[in-house]
């Protein structure tokens, strides 16, 4: 097969990588890729949300099978767009996709098909909005309906820190993601773990689960980032925790999109509290986190690119086999993420770190004295081990002697990835 990655970030090197090494898979394309997908196979000058172009250039490299990484891509139809075209698309079309890109969505599929999630209310207005906090707890979460790349959600402590971040966004009038729709839901206690499934329509399979980081800095604190590091299996939950989020969860999801007569095809990914009352879900994810993919993909065994390819023609089959190896992947971002953001250049393009690890390339490109990385986050060093202690101390010893083989680069990263 020709297999087409669309995206740009560490998850869609991953993907590469993996998808390359599937002895289905003849060539690997991506577009617009990076740095890391331009050394595993060929990249195309074309958007990740530009569906029209990227069905052409499909016909046109007679590709196989296109899987699609991120949701801005999702949202813009890239899915519809492709299989119009009668591509093989891994990765939900448009309307599947809401249960990602609105959130408002998301809250009333979850309420009509009974999966357990957080009260909510839905409000347009500032007013509006003022008088809903009053049927809430004083913790709330203030989330804004539509995609803001990790910016749409604020967790306030008390009623004063509500009104003034709903004050900031009406006011302002600029809801993160835009629009005017906002959610206003009880904040849910406990730990957060994620949930995978993937799904060819009408037959979900379990993907694995893990846990990530969103904070920038050690401790979770800081800034919400786009994720700064995670590993998998997860740690300190039921042993059984897949097949509890299973029946609670991706079942009635499962059942609820065929009966309003959506063929979901793709990664679902299930945002996951877990609450002394067992798994909530905070959100949905249409598609693979970055950067779960890159501690997931690492565990799975067998020909991920036959895997996708039967996903995305209706024909999943066997259930998936997991390597019982745990990984651990640290982000490498630009000092300064997700503020402001710098880029580096000449980054060399190979260095040893080790045969458990991996690097994946987030933004960057191949410039003329070696990599270019043009700000945020750079790369996701992702090692496996025999237990996650293990894994964990494979990574940092990759991160460590990355580090030193760059010098004084100006890269940032978290310390405590996996620790307790
Ligand atoms: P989201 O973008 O929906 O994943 O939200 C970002 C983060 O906000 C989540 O990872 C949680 O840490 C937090 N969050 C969202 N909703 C809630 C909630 N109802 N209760 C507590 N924390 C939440
Ligand atoms: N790491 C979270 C996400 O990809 O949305």
């Amino acid at each position: 097969m020709r297999v087409l990655v669309i995206g740009n970030g560490a998850r869609e090197d991953a993907l590469s990588w993996r998808l390359a090494a599937s002895p289905s898979c003849e060539a690997v394309f991506a577009a617009p890729g990076n740095a890391g997908t331009a050394m595993r196979g060929v990249n195309w000058d074309v958007s990740a949300t530009d569906g029209r172009a990227l069905a052409q250039r499909c016909i046109d490299e007679r590709i196989d099978l296109a899987v699609i990484g991120p949701e801005t891509a999702i949202a813009a139809g890239v899915g519809d767009r492709l299989r119009e075209a009668g591509v093989a698309t891994f990765g939900p079309d448009r309307s599947c996709g809401r249960l990602e890109s609105s959130k408002i969505f998301a809250k009333r599929f979850m309420e009509r098909h009974g999966v357990p999630t957080a009260r909510a209310s839905v409000v347009h207005s500032l007013d509006g909005a003022f008088r809903a906090l009053e049927h809430h707890g004083e913790r709330v979460a203030i989330k804004a309906d539509g995609l803001a790349a990790g910016k749409g959600v604020v967790v306030v402590d008390d009623r004063d820190e509500a009104k003034a971040t709903l004050a900031r966004w009406y006011g302002a009038g600029h809801i993160p993601g835009g629009g005017s729709d906002v959610l206003i839901e009880e904040r849910l206690e406990g730990r957060e773990v994620s949930v995978f499934a993937i799904c060819d329509g009408e037959r979900f399979l379990p993907f694995g689960s893990a846990c990530d980081y969103k904070r920038a800095g050690d401790g979770d604190t800081g800034p919400n980032t786009g994720g700064m590091g995670a590993y998998s299996p997860p740690q300190g939950f039921p042993e059984d925790l897949e097949a509890i989020v299973w029946e609670r969860i991706v079942e009635p999801v499962r059942r609820g999109l065929l009966a309003e007569g959506e063929r979901y095809v793709g990664v679902l990914y299930c945002g996951l509290m877990w609450t002394s009352d067992g798994p909530y879900v905070i959100e949905f994810n249409a598609r693979l986190g970055d950067p779960e993919a890159q501690v997931l993909l690492p565990r799975v065994e067998g020909d991920v690119a036959a895997l996708l390819h039967s996903a995305a023609t209706g024909s999943l089959r066997e259930s998936i086999a997991f390597s019982s190896d745990a990984c651990v992947g640290v982000v490498l971002a630009t000092a300064g993420y997700p503020g402001s953001s710098t880029s580096l250049r000449g980054l060399p393009k190979h260095v040893e770190i080790g045969s458990e690890c991996r690097i994946f390339w987030g933004n960057s490109v191949i410039g003329d004295a070696g990599i270019d990385a043009t700000g945020g986050r750079v790369m996701t060093v992702t090692a496996t081990g025999s237990d996650i202690l293990a894994a964990r101390e494979n990574a940092y010893s990759g991160v460590r002697t990355l580090a030193s083989q760059l010098g004084s680069r100006d890269l940032t990263y978290r310390t405590d990835i996996a620790v307790g």
